[in-house]
């Protein structure tokens, strides 16, 4: 049964968006309006749990934990959620239900698909599977999501991207550039051939003794640097800026790190962070720019969690001076960690493709 020929009349529809690919446990509720060529969005309430506390000690997110904790938080997350946008009667107010299949960890993943499944039986809705990162590149449809539900949120988000587009994706999990000739046709240009840009501050983070997740941080420090003038005579390695090709690589980066407080035990803190975060900043930038001249895309979009990074944020920003007539989009910092808010996003653009992802957990899916 199509959502939106069940009633002619009906233009909004209402999305219950479910993620659980990793440490947090995210429900929100999205109305969602228009065609691919118009989208529009506007949060209506959002809940989340995040493990981060549990997955401290291990430096990392530990699978079977992170199932455990989805599984109990579920449907406190759910009740929080549909209280916060209002919903009563679920069954009645809510057309779609959307849940990430992929990537991410298996039996987390399975955790909020059995959840979906059993809510979709439930409430006599269908239940849509989507990619979670398609979520990180559909993050960037919201504005002002601490408006909840406002006017202006819902006009500002619309007709944003313009195709081609080409996203640079980076995550504790994934750093990819993925060229767009529109929703559908999604290619990976590049990608890191070892561990993720976001892997590697959380790396880095546990050789300088601060705690999991490590890129806020790596990135207070650096900020902190920056401010006292407080900078490296030691310059790391930008790993891979002349490959030649769209690939990246931050497991040298992180082991120059490692070598370099083994042979400078006294090294400071502020000033290996900042260090290592402008290399990272300095390849992600000479990558994108790179791919920017080649590709020539209309819009660049930026998602996952690293791009709650100021600095980069900063960096990306200035992009604009060099590119006029580029649209540079950046999530609201709320969404660019994970967050089921971008996943409601995402599976509404598959509802609308009519992408067919079957319900089952695929931990390497790819974008
Ligand atoms: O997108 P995300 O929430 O989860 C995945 O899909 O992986 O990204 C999490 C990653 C972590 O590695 C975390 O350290 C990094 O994003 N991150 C940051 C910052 N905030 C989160 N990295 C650099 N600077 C930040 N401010
Ligand atoms: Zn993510």
């Amino acid at each position: 049964m199509s959502i939106l020929s069940k009633n002619a009349t009906v233009r909004c529809v209402k999305i219950l968006g479910i993620e659980t690919s990793c440490d947090e446990t995210a429900i929100s509720v999205v109305e969602a309006e228009g065609d691919l060529k118009s989208l529009h969005f506007r949060l209506l309430g959002s809940a989340i749990h995040s493990q981060i506390k549990i997955h401290e000690q291990y430096g990392g997110v530990f699978p079977t934990l992170a199932k455990r904790e989805h599984t109990k938080n579920l449907p406190i997350v759910l009740e929080e959620a549909l209280q916060k946008a209002g919903i009563k009667n679920p069954k009645e107010e809510l057309n779609l239900i959307v849940v990430t299949v992929g990537p991410g960890l298996e039996p987390a993943l399975w955790t909020g698909i059995t959840f979906a499944e059993k809510l979709g039986e439930e409430w006599g809705l269908e239940v849509v599977p989507t990619n979670h990162m398609l979520g990180h590149i559909a993050s960037v449809l919201f504005n002002k999501t601490d408006e909840l539900g406002s006017e202006e949120s819902k006009v500002k988000s619309k007709d944003k991207i313009e195709f081609p587009a080409l996203a640079l994706l980076i995550s504790g999990g994934h750093t990819e550039l993925v060229m767009m000739d529109d929703w559908i046709h999604r290619k990976k240009i590049g990608e890191t051939v070892d561990d993720a840009v976001g892997e590697a501050f959380d790396k880095v983070a546990r050789m300088l003794g601060l705690p999991y997740p490590g890129g806020p941080q790596i990135s207070k420090l650096a900020k902190q640097a920056r401010e006292q003038g407080i900078s490296s005579n030691k310059k790391l390695p930008r790993p891979m800026i002349h490959s030649g090709d769209y690939n990246f690589s931050f497991s040298g980066l992180k082991t120059a790190v490692l070598y370099y407080l083994r042979d400078n035990p006294e090294a400071e803190k502020l000033e290996v962070a900042r260090e290592f975060e402008d290399a990272v900043i300095e390849t992600l930038l000479s990558k994108t720019e790179r791919a920017i001249e080649e590709y020539a895309p209309k819009t660049l979009i930026i998602g996952g969690g690293v791009i709650a990074n100021e600095a980069l944020r900063a960096e990306f920003d200035k992009l604009q001076e060099r590119y006029g007539d580029l649209k540079i989009l950046i999530p609201e910092k709320s969404l660019t960690t994970d967050n089921a808010t971008m996943i409601a996003a995402a599976g509404y653009i598959d509802y609308l493709n009519k992408t067919h992802l079957a319900l089952k957990a695929e931990g390497k899916l790819s974008v």
